[in-house]
């Protein structure tokens, strides 16, 4: 049996990892098409170096461009090298553009595609990770859901049954086997302590194209962080994503962002923002991963859009939903500032790597 594991993005390089621990361990035949969606030293290759991952057999070089340009010249490269290798299956993760080109690439020359995070809906059609999910949903042969929520996504749209298994999300088991890492490594511990002078901290994360790139909702979500920062006195650090990075500095203001509490500094490695994340007061985002590891890390999390595809952490109560409406994120930071971090994690055990793997091996051979 042989496997193509096809990744391209920082969230999918994290994700992938536990899948990528298990194949190494056992006797298969596989390697990694990385489509390079993600390029820069600290979206890409920083997370195979911590992550201890093997090289990818494939760079495919396609970097940033256009949907069409970008999915389209995934898609032309991604299928020679599936021509050349001939896999059993291709295992994509989540909702990129990397995702759809793999999927779409390996279903059209008849070869079985797993789709790990299966079955997430925003519902928001204007996403074009909602697009990515859907369709790739609809042309996978094994799909795995995190959770029974997202199975029954899965059942609404008609897809059977028998296709899906319900394994838990992989961000657990990253989450739980790296945060062990983090906490016993010198380095990040005083990465930690240079960061913050050892003050309490909120975290922020921005990159979602609906907020970053729309002049108006940017400014918003900058004027309610800044006066959060007035308002609790604290420093927010900001890992900032090279998509937001442009956008601020397109729209003049990466400069007014500067002078006041938030601590803008590049993306980090996986373990520093693990460290961050576990001691943050509170976590302030848009990201889809970091609203799984705030769940799972019982830091409580303000997501700064309108929908989300994880409906499991606002009913556990550690996420709650504000949009770029200036007083509903800071009444959002006090209440959940407030809460008790008693919610259970519904995204799993932190064994869906293996079985995932488990799973495949008994499906394929
Ligand atoms: C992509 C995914 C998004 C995911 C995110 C994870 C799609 C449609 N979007 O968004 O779902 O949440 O990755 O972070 O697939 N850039 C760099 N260096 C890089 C990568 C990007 O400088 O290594 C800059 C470029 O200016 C590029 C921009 O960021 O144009 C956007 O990159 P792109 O991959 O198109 O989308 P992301 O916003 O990263
Ligand atoms: N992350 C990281 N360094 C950073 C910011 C995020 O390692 O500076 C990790 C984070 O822990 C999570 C993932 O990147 O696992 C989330 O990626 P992102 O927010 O880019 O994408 P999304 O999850 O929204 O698709």
């Amino acid at each position: 049996m042989k496997i193509s594991v096809i990744l391209g993005t920082r969230p999918e390089i994290i994700k992938l990892s536990p899948i990528i621990r298990k194949l190494e361990k056992i006797n298969v035949d596989w390697h990694i098409i990385h489509t390079n969606q993600h390029y820069s030293e600290n979206m890409d290759r920083i997370f195979f170096e911590e992550l201890n991952l093997p090289k990818p057999k494939y760079n495919l070089n396609i970097g940033s461009g256009t949907h069409g340009e970008q999915t389209g010249k995934m898609m032309i490269e991604i299928e020679k090298v599936i021509l050349k290798e001939n896999p059993d299956v291709v295992i994509v993760q989540g909702d990129t553009n990397t995702v759809l080109s793999g999927s779409l690439v390996a279903s059209k020359l008849k070869i079985k595609v797993a789709h790990v995070e299966a079955g997430l809906r925003s519902y928001d059609k204007t996403m074009p990770e909602e697009i990515n999910r859907v369709l790739t949903d609809h042309i996978s042969d094994y799909l795995f859901a995190p959770t029974e929520e997202a199975k029954n996504n899965l059942l609404k749209e008609g897809i059977e049954n028998n296709k899906i298994f319900v394994v838990g999300n992989t961000i657990v088991d990253a989450t739980l086997q790296n945060l062990e890492l983090a906490e016993k490594n010198e380095y990040i511990n005083q990465f930690l302590k240079n960061i913050t002078n050892g003050e309490g901290y909120f975290l922020l994360t921005l990159h979602r194209a609906e907020n970053v790139d729309n002049k108006e909702r940017l400014k918003n979500i900058i004027n309610a962080i800044t006066k959060i920062t007035e308002i609790y006195d604290k420093d927010i650090i900001f890992p900032i994503h090279p998509r937001t990075k442009k956008r601020l500095k397109e729209f003049n203001l990466f400069e007014k962002l500067k002078n006041n509490k938030i601590k803008i500094i590049e993306p980090v490695g996986y373990l520093e923002f693990l460290i961050l994340e576990k001691n943050a007061e509170l976590i302030l985002t848009d990201s889809g991963g970091i609203q799984e590891e705030s769940c799972i890390l019982k830091v409580p999390c303000v997501t700064l859009r309108y929908n989300t595809e994880r409906p499991e952490t606002l009913k556990v109560g550690s996420n709650i939903l504000v949009g770029d409406d200036k007083n509903k994120i800071i009444n959002a930071v006090e209440l959940m500032l407030n809460k008790k971090r008693t919610w259970e994690n519904p995204f799993g055990d932190g064994k869906s790597g293996e079985r995932i793997v488990g799973i495949l091996i008994k499906n394929l051979f």
